[in-house]
């Protein structure tokens, strides 16, 4: 079957004929790939920066795709919540079977680091026509949102950092005196897909949102942000008309775009650090330590999602298509053929939100 393929840590990426014996077992269903979105992980793979990829056991390559969406063609022995024609998202990490959290099904806490991830690490991705994968990993798609299901996986990982942040704010009172968060400003660094998924999330839950970027919005950056109630911010600006900030996220991994907000952080807000880059450096002073300690300054990272997660992501989507109208659908700039992948993965296109591959 055709699939996208690299050699993990070298760079490159090409369309090829693989043969990958998978059979379909108890409580499996073999799924046939509709759409695969690409993520700047995919990109970061493709051009051999993702120390952590390799293939799996007995492969000289590995299939990338870790943001999917597919089809049930058939069902093994045993599948009883999953019939054919079913959409279904794959879930990306697959546990080590040895820690506690991976036993539970809360493999984005396993302990032992002793995982895979579909299309990252020691796992087959999803950018292949054909796939067997277990029901347990495998999340139903409600029939409403089936044209823009591909964004579940990138918002599952945005879903899971917003549980976190609220459970942990639980440290003390966070909420407004109606009980909202609407008085709660949040700063999102970043405005790629999952800046914009926290922007939507955090709207949906009554935040304040400031999208933050060193340049104007493209037209559909400003379409999306004035639909969704939040503020597009051009940094270039200089920040001092932000008001101070009960919570930033950074989607951009850049030290240097996020430490000068820092300043801006209000008594008991919170940081989640959600993008990764390499080799980008800045200077962090003393005085902000003083600051983040002496203003119980809370500080996340996070990555990864567990299937409530994908489940809550869904639940989103089908609120904001009724909601936010065709904002979903805007987000998705680009669908390409499988032919046309190793370009679009090769290269982010201006304008881009979120590229996905057709596959059937
Ligand atoms: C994926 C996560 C994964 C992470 C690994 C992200 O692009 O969405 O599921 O755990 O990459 O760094
Ligand atoms: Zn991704």
């Amino acid at each position: 079957m055709k699939a996208i393929t690299i050699k993990p840590n070298i760079i490159g990426v090409e369309v090829r004929d693989v043969v990958v014996k998978e059979t379909l077992g108890r409580g499996q269903a073999l799924i046939r790939t509709v759409m695969t979105g690409i993520c700047g992980t995919d990109r970061g793979l493709v051009s051999g920066k993702i120390s952590f990829a390799y293939p799996p056991e007995g492969f000289s390559f590995l299939i990338l795709g870790h943001e999917g969406l597919g089809r049930v063609e058939e069902i093994g022995d045993g599948v009883t919540t999953l019939k054919k024609g079913d959409y279904v998202v794959p879930v990306v990490r697959r546990g080590c079977g040895q820690c506690l959290n991976c036993k539970i099904g809360r493999q984005d806490f396993c302990e032992t680091g002793k995982f895979v991830e579909a299309g990252i690490r020691g796992k087959h991705g999803f950018m292949r026509e054909l796939f067997v994968d277990d029901e347990k990993y495998l999340v139903k798609v409600p029939e409403e949102v089936k044209d823009v299901a591909v964004l579940t996986e990138p918002l599952s990982n945005v879903v899971k950092a917003t549980e976190e942040l609220l459970f942990i704010q639980r440290r003390m009172i966070w909420t407004c005196e109606d009980s909202t968060f609407e008085c709660r400003n949040a700063y999102i660094v970043g405005t790629g897909p999952i800046g914009t998924f926290f922007a939507m999330t955090l709207r949906t839950l009554g935040f304040q949102v400031y999208l933050l970027n060193k340049r104007e919005p493209s037209e559909t950056e400003r379409y999306i942000s004035e639909k969704i109630g939040a503020e597009f911010y051009d940094t270039k600006l200089g920040i001092d008309k932000l008001p101070d900030a009960d919570l930033i996220v950074d989607t951009s991994g850049v030290p240097e775009a996020f430490l000068p907000l820092m300043k801006k952080m209000r008594h008991n807000s919170a940081l989640i650090l959600f993008g990764t880059m390499e080799g980008e450096k800045a200077e962090m002073m003393s005085d902000l330590v003083t600051e983040i300690v002496e203003k119980n300054i809370l500080i996340i990272g996070s990555v990864n999602a567990s299937k409530k997660d994908f489940q809550g992501a869904l639940n989103y989507l089908s609120i904001w298509k009724y909601r936010y109208g065709d904002v979903l659908n805007r987000m998705i700039t680009s669908k390409v053929e499988v032919e046309e992948a190793p370009e679009v993965l090769s290269k982010k296109v201006k304008g881009e939100i979120k590229a996905v591959i057709k596959w059937s």
